[in-house]
């Protein structure tokens, strides 16, 4: 970029100095006819009419000189411009300049058109995701709905007993739960996305945080009777505390999701010099590279049958919350052996100063 510019204040120059040139020369060309006058004639109403003359052909000869400049180097590329955007405008992103000059020897118009032509790639780019995205959301919503109307329709049968009912309507609460789940993933990526959530740095210990979120998994870990370690350093940090919730609850979420019953799953915490690092390790299911590479998308699924509970966009929040805290995240997976993911947040240990 920095290039570009210093080409077009190249430009800006070499057109300063022909406008110098052209006034110069203009009354140099008076001062000789003046002279070349007096040397013939001592009628001065007659050498002034004549210098008269002189000026308007000369400034008319400028002017006509100025017209051509203009038309080639201004109105055309305006032209060129203005009707590339109004087609943007009327929502046509597909629109691209073509820019005549070689890439470094850009004037302020291809600048511009390079511009109009990237705005319109981004438009594009945000158009298809719009269109993905709802596509993405009607088709999560569709399945728990239907789920929805047809046990609905079930209860309204009168002879059903109060076991079957019961049942049906935990159905019903999981399904209606999902689109809830959906909904509050949705909004939370899209306020992380538009930096409406506040990082709200503060002092606490990790240690302790992290004890306390899993903690909250214990009844699901006991009911699949997996086998839990935890190896954690005693760490104190600043950062965000509500942001990095986002982050435990998915991976833990996934790690016991994804891991059939009788196995294993380790998280540790380690603190390596300022920075700390966060590993939870399953012997789950595991995923191929393939998939691996696809994790942090939205709505992606490795399994498309969507078998498994979610929507595909735990690891998208996990990815943007560590990429707005600065950190690093890292999928290491075997299939049908696990999955380790690591978590490093950079800078963040705290030390009271004594
Ligand atoms: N620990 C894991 N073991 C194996 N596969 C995993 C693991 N964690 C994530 N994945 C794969 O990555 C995909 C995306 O994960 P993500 O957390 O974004 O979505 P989800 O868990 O399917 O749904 P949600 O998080 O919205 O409830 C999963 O569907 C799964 O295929
Ligand atoms: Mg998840």
């Amino acid at each position: 970029m920095k290039n570009k510019k210093a080409n077009s204040s190249t430009i800006n120059l070499i057109g300063g100095i022909s406008f110098f040139i052209l006034i110069a020369f203009i009354m140099q060309m008076a001062i000789l006819c003046y002279d070349y006058i007096r040397e013939r004639t001592q009628n001065l109403s007659l050498i002034a009419i004549l210098i008269l003359i002189e000026i308007i052909i000369l400034a008319a000869f400028c002017t006509f000189f100025d017209w051509i400049r203009r038309k080639i180097m201004v109105d055309k590329p305006t032209k060129k411009i203005l009707q590339a955007t109004e087609k943007i405008a009327e929502g046509d992103f597909s629109t691209r300049l073509e820019i005549t000059h070689e890439y470094g020897k850009y004037n302020q118009y291809d600048l511009i058109m390079d511009n109009v032509n990237k705005m319109a790639i981004e438009l594009q780019k945000n158009e298809v995701l719009k269109t993905d995205f709802i596509s993405n959301v009607s088709h999560e919503i569709k399945t728990p709905l239907a789920v929805i109307q047809n046990y609905a329709t079930l209860l309204q049968d009168e002879t059903l007993d109060s076991e079957t009912r019961k049942n049906y309507s935990k159905t019903l609460i999981a399904a209606s739960k999902r689109i809830t789940d959906l909904i509050t993933n949705i909004l939370k990526l899209n306020k992380l996305e538009n930096q409406e959530i506040q990082e709200k740095h503060e002092v606490f210990n990790l240690t302790e945080a992290l004890s306390n979120n899993v903690v909250e998994f214990e009844t699901i870990i006991e009911n699949k009777n997996l086998e839990l370690n935890c190896d954690f350093d005693e760490v104190t940090i600043f950062s965000s505390k509500s942001l990095l919730e986002i982050v435990w609850n998915n991976l833990i979420s996934n790690a016991i999701k994804f891991t059939p019953n009788g196995g294993k799953i380790d998280i540790s915490l380690k603190r390596k010099d300022k920075n700390v690092e966060i590993k939870v390790a399953d012997t789950g299911c595991g995923m191929t590279s393939e998939t691996g590479a696809k994790i942090f998308e939205k709505f992606y699924q490795g399994d498309t049958s969507h078998s498994t509970q979610g929507n595909g966009l735990g690891l998208a929040l996990v990815k943007k919350v560590i990429d707005i805290l600065g950190g690093e995240i890292a999928v290491q997976s075997e299939i049908n052996k696990g999955s380790t993911f690591t978590i490093l947040l950079k800078n963040v240990v705290y030390e009271r100063k004594i």
